[in-house]
């Protein structure tokens, strides 16, 4: 899979070298390519920005940038990319989007500051046959500086689900919010059995598998009563 980030930040996309992701990339499995919107500004000092039409604050990305930069980004492309649009106003990102997106051998990731982009660059990638569509998406109900934090987010979201990325393939599935039954992975423990008065509960040194399972399946439903209880059946 290669994901293609665009930015006037690539500095911001720096960590995406490191640890899960960054061995990603080592061992071939993903191709991260960072790149910078100010070198397809045509602008004096590669200004990508103006004033919105209709009045108001702040200031939007111009539509003729980002579009002379997603099209010769999709040129490098080997199959017809997915441009993702992180965005407050977008639908909200969650597991089932990253695994809807693994399927895809091409991202691209268009990071927006300032009011956002020009409403009519998603709007013309939606009706572009050389692409793969157009996803606005959300990482919560809060607001960013910019996409670039949450384009963060959403590549090491999808890079674990890539096959053969996770050290550990039985570890996925168990994962909150990829549990057959919807609910919050239960606690968890490790050595030492006693750490400041607090023990480890016995049943998981007991050697009993049933038992185990059963403690599992009761703690995982009390976490998700205590903690998201929108999310019990
Ligand atoms: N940009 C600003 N806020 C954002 C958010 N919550 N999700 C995605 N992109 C954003």
């Amino acid at each position: 899979m290669i994901i293609d980030i665009v930015s006037i930040f690539p500095e911001y996309l720096e960590p995406l070298s490191l640890s899960l992701v960054g061995k990603a990339q080592e061992t071939g499995k993903l191709t991260v390519r960072v790149h910078d919107l100010r070198d397809w500004s045509a602008a004096p000092h590669h200004r990508v920005d103006d004033t919105p039409y209709g009045g108001g604050p702040g200031m939007v990305m111009d539509a003729p940038t980002w579009g002379r930069a997603l099209d010769e980004i999709a040129q490098s492309c080997d199959s017809k990319p997915l441009l993702v649009i992180p965005t407050p106003s977008g639908k909200v990102f969650d597991q089932p989007t990253a695994r809807s997106w693994v399927g895809n051998q091409s991202i691209v990731i268009a990071c927006a500051r300032y009011e956002g982009i020009d409403s009519r660059v998603s709007q013309h990638y939606q009706t572009r046959s050389d692409w793969a569509g157009v996803q606005e998406v959300s990482i919560g109900n809060y607001v960013l500086a910019g996409g670039e934090a949450a384009a963060l987010v959403m590549v090491e979201t999808v890079a674990r689900l890539i096959p053969g990325v996770l050290g550990n393939p039985e570890s996925a599935p168990d994962d909150t919010f990829s549990r057959a039954d919807g609910l919050l992975e239960g606690s968890v423990y490790t050595k030492p059995p006693t750490w400041r008065d607090l023990e480890v509960p016995p049943v998981l040194l007991s050697g009993n598998h049933q038992a185990i399972d059963q403690w599992r399946a009761a703690s995982a439903e009390e976490k998700t009563r205590n903690l998201r209880p929108d999310l019990l059946p």
